[in-house]
């Protein structure tokens, strides 16, 4: 059994257990990738102050995202294809997440449907929405969520047209693979994969596949998804979907202030200040460092969140220091349930929140609600001199 002690072991695991494909479909960015770098290499550039002589026992990660209690402030994010990581991936991360005291949200895109992870857990969980030009599909959706007892919508704005990420038109990314020459050949070499595939509840789009008249197979569904993303998504639709709804809504890929400033307005309970994991704009800056601009914004008038980038408890310390009251992972569980299921997400979550909580003890703080840009040394020009 390998000694698992950051994020990285768990992804060098997870490269070597999982398919090109859906290993390339999760490790990358749009076009040159500079978003995506970015995101990471941005926490790096902050720095943390130390400070001795305080007494540290007792010390808590504990919080809370929109009300409900968290063991952290750190859910799982919506990424489409789990399934397609580890057999089972939706069902086994939803479970990692309820057993750890952290929220698990279901993408739209997801491979097991909201009624296998509804059944599987028993317990409420986070559905993403990608808005489709099908309306009555979505009207669908949405009431599927909710009789699943899903405790939070959270509606993706930034991705009404896709980003374009080359390895996946190389590697023509579908769900279940195509078996070409090429692929065969890396499926081969991916065996213990391949075994937990063959039994797994579903290898297709949950949501879609069975509830869409004329979807038979999953390749005339990728050409489907392409068309349906609704591009007119705009204020007053996103206002529909939330009376629709009715519950906890977390608007999700805000990056400009003025943004956040409508969302705030709508009424929704968070934003998810988020460039996708730098999948969609190449060139947008990194979710960190657009944080400070959309704290002053609206930082009083709504609960802000943030994900991209995050893969350690000093990111997510870094995070909350700068004013965010939650996070998000999502290529670091990924690597975790790729690696190792159900049990490889729980490392992921044990790796952040001991690194949490440590150095949340050598800055010399005991509870997340007393972090603040005092815990931070935070580069003079950080959120860039850019022209009016
Ligand atoms: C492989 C992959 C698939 C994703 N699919 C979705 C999705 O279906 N819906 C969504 O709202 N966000 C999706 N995202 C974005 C994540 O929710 C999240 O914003 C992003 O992963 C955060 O960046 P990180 O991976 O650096 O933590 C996806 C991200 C990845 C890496």
């Amino acid at each position: 059994m390998p000694v698992i002690t950051n994020i990285d072991d768990l992804k060098r695991i997870y490269e070597r257990r999982v398919p090109r494909m859906f290993y390339d479909y999760a490790e990358s960015g749009s076009w040159t990738e500079q978003t995506f770098r970015d995101n990471s290499s941005d926490f790096h550039d902050i720095r943390l102050r130390q400070k001795v002589a305080v007494d540290m026992s007792g010390r808590s990660t504990a919080s809370k995202m929109i009300g409900q209690e968290v063991a952290m402030p750190v859910a799982l994010a919506p990424v489409g294809l789990t399934g397609m990581q580890h057999a089972d991936g939706e069902m086994k991360a939803a479970k990692a997440a309820l057993d750890f005291g952290v929220p698990f949200t279901l993408s739209t895109m997801s491979i097991n449907s909201i009624e296998d992870v509804a059944e599987h857990t028993g317990a409420p969980f986070w559905f993403q929405l990608y808005t489709m030009k099908d309306e009555d599909y979505v009207r669908r959706l949405i009431q599927r969520a909710k009789d699943a007892n899903c405790s939070a919508l959270v509606i993706t704005l930034d991705l009404q047209i896709l980003g374009q990420r080359h390895k996946d038109l190389k590697n023509g990314l579908s769900a279940p693979p195509k078996l070409t020459a090429k692929t065969i050949a890396n499926l081969m070499t991916k065996w213990a994969w391949g075994i937990e595939m063959l039994g797994a509840k579903r290898r297709e789009f949950g949501n879609i596949v069975g509830h869409v008249e004329g979807i038979s197979d999953a390749s005339s569904l990728g050409a489907w998804t392409a068309e349906q993303f609704d591009p007119s998504l705009d204020w007053t639709k996103i206002e529909k979907l939330m009376e629709q709804w009715g519950g906890k809504v977390i608007l999700k890929g805000i990056l400009d202030p003025e943004d956040a400033k409508m969302a705030a307005k709508l009424g929704a309970d968070a934003i998810v200040v988020s460039n996708h994991g730098g999948r969609q704009l190449d060139g947008a800056l990194s979710s960190i460092r657009m944080l400070p601009q959309i704290m002053d914004a609206v930082g009083g008038d709504i609960e802000v969140h943030l994900d991209s980038g995050i893969r350690s408890g000093q990111d997510v310390l870094k995070a909350l220091a700068m004013g965010a009251k939650g996070t998000y992972i999502g290529r670091a569980f990924v690597y975790g349930l790729g690696a190792m299921g159900q049990k490889g997400v729980t490392t992921a979550l044990e790796v952040i929140q001991k690194e949490l909580d440590t150095t949340m003890a050598l800055c010399g703080e005991r509870n997340l609600a007393d972090l603040g840009p005092h815990n931070l040394l935070v580069p003079q020009d950080f959120c860039g001199r850019w022209q009016e």
